[in-house]
C-alpha cells in the first residue's frame, strides 16, 4: 500500500551542523587523516600552485605514496592535535579511509586520488547547510567519499546536506597554455569559465559575510552558484591579494574573534575597506627551516591557526614568535605539534572542518 499524499518534512530542527564564523565556540570538528596519502598523476592545473622546486617531485612520484616515514610522523601528529581538542572539551570526528591509488573515470579521463588530510577544502559548512565543493583538481574529484558516512549521519541528524553541481573537469576547464606570467603583468588563473568550481578553502564565514576569492581552482562561475545557493541571507565578497598563485585564502587572512584579523604582511598591503574597524595583526615571519619539506605550500602555513574560541587558538609548537604574537595580543595559544603534517599542504585549518560552533548569525563586517 503506498501512503497518499505523505508530506516529507522540510524542516532543519535541533541540526548537528551549525557553523556561522570562524572563531565562535567549537564544539564538533572534523579532523583529516593521512592513511594513503599519494602524490596525484600530473596535470596542467597543478602547475600554478605547486612550489616550483617541487614540480619534478610531483611530475616524478605521481601515483606513488607520499613519503612513508613522513606520512607516519604526521599521523602522530594528528593524533596529538585530536587529543589537544578533546582536552578543551571538542568532539572530534574522523573521515572514513578511501583507496587513493585506485583509478577512476568519468569517461572522459582518469585519474588516481590524493588523500582525506584537508577536510576544509573539500566540505564547506555554512550555517546549518554542509556543502560538497566541485573540486577543480581531476586527483579531488572523489575526495568527499571519505566524509560521506558522517555527511549521511549529520543529514539524518537535521542537517541540510548540498553539493554544487558536478563538474567534467574537461580540458575546457583549464588553460591548458598556462605559464608564469612575466613580472608585472596580473596574476594567471589557470581556471576557465567553462563550468561552476571552487574549494571551500577559497572562503571564510565571518556571520552574514562570507569572504572569498578567486583562485587556480575557484572562479567567478563557481562563486555566483555560491553565492546564488546561499540566498539572501548571506553576502559572497571577494577579496584580492598579492598572490601570484592563489589557492585558499587561509594563509593570507584568518579571523581570530570579532574585530581582529591575522594578516600575511607580503600578500596584504593595504587592508579591505571591509575589515576598517578591525584590528590587523601582521603575522610573524615563518621560522620552518628551509631544509623541512613542504610538497605544497609557502611557510606562511604557519598563519593556518585554528580558533577554538575567541581567545583559544591552536598553534604549531615549533613556532615561537606566533605563540609570543598570539600572547601579545590577548590569546591563550594551544601548541601542537604540527610541522610534518605542514609538509602535506597545510596547517590546522586546512587540517579541520568545524562542523558546529555556538552562536548565531550576526554581521561582523561594513
Ligand atoms: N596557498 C597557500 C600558501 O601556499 C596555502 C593554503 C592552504 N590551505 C588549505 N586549506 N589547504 O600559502
Amino acid at each position: 500500500m503506498f501512503l497518499e499524499d505523505a508530506v516529507i518534512s522540510h524542516e532543519v530542527i535541533n541540526s548537528p551542523v551549525r557553523s556561522y564564523t570562524e572563531w565562535d565556540p567549537l564544539e564538533e570538528v572534523v579532523v583529516g587523516i593521512v592513511d594513503d596519502a599519494t602524490f596525484p598523476p600530473w596535470h596542467p592545473a597543478l602547475e600554478p600552485v605547486l612550489p616550483t622546486g617541487q614540480h619534478e617531485t610531483f611530475r616524478r612520484e605521481q601515483g606513488r605514496p607520499f613519503p612513508t616515514e613522513l606520512v607516519r610522523a604526521a599521523s602522530r601528529e594528528l593524533e596529538e592535535f585530536v587529543r589537544v581538542l578533546e582536552g578543551e572539551g571538542v568532539t572530534v570526528r574522523r573521515p572514513e579511509p578511501i583507496p587513493q591509488t585506485r583509478p577512476y573515470s568519468t569517461g572522459a579521463w582518469t585519474s588516481t586520488g590524493m588523500y582525506a588530510a584537508m577536510p576544509r577544502d573539500a566540505l564547506l559548512v555554512v550555517g546549518e547547510d554542509i556543502i560538497e565543493c566541485p573540486m577543480a583538481w581531476r586527483s579531488r574529484y572523489y575526495e568527499s567519499l571519505a566524509y560521506r558516512p558522517l555527511l549521511k549521519e549529520y543529514f539524518h541528524g537535521g542537517a541540510r546536506w548540498s553539493a554544487g553541481p558536478k563538474p567534467e573537469l574537461l580540458d575546457e576547464l583549464y588553460d591548458l597554455e598556462w605559464s608564469e606570467p612575466a613580472a608585472g603583468e596580473p596574476t594567471r588563473l589557470v581556471v576557465t569559465e567553462f563550468e561552476p568550481t571552487f574549494d571551500a578553502a577559497d572562503f571564510l564565514r565571518f556571520g552574514r559575510d562570507i569572504v572569498g576569492q578567486k583562485s587556480n581552482v575557484t572562479n567567478d562561475f563557481g562563486i555566483a552558484w555560491l553565492a546564488r545557493h546561499l540566498g539572501e541571507d548571506y553576502r559572497v565578497r571577494i577579496v584580492e591579494f598579492d598572490d601570484d598563485h592563489p589557492m585558499h585564502i587561509d594563509a593570507s587572512i584568518m579571523p581570530l574573534a570579532p574585530g581582529k584579523l591575522l594578516v600575511n604582511p607580503e600578500r596584504v598591503p593595504k587592508i579591505p575597506q571591509m575589515f576598517k574597524a578591525w584590528d590587523m595583526l601582521p603575522a610573524p615571519t615563518p621560522v620552518m627551516p628551509d631544509s623541512h619539506p613542504l610538497y605544497m605550500t609557502s611557510k606562511w602555513i604557519n598563519m593556518n591557526v585554528l580558533s577554538i574560541d575567541e581567545t583559544r587558538v591552536v598553534v604549531e609548537a615549533q613556532d615561537e614568535p606566533m605563540i609570543k604574537a598570539l600572547r601579545d595580543w590577548g590569546f591563550s595559544p594551544i601548541p601542537c605539534n604540527f610541522r610534518n603534517f605542514n609538509s602535506f599542504g597545510g596547517s590546522f585549518h586546512c587540517a579541520t572542518l568545524d562542523v558546529r560552533r555556538t552562536g548565531t548569525l550576526e554581521s561582523y563586517l561594513d
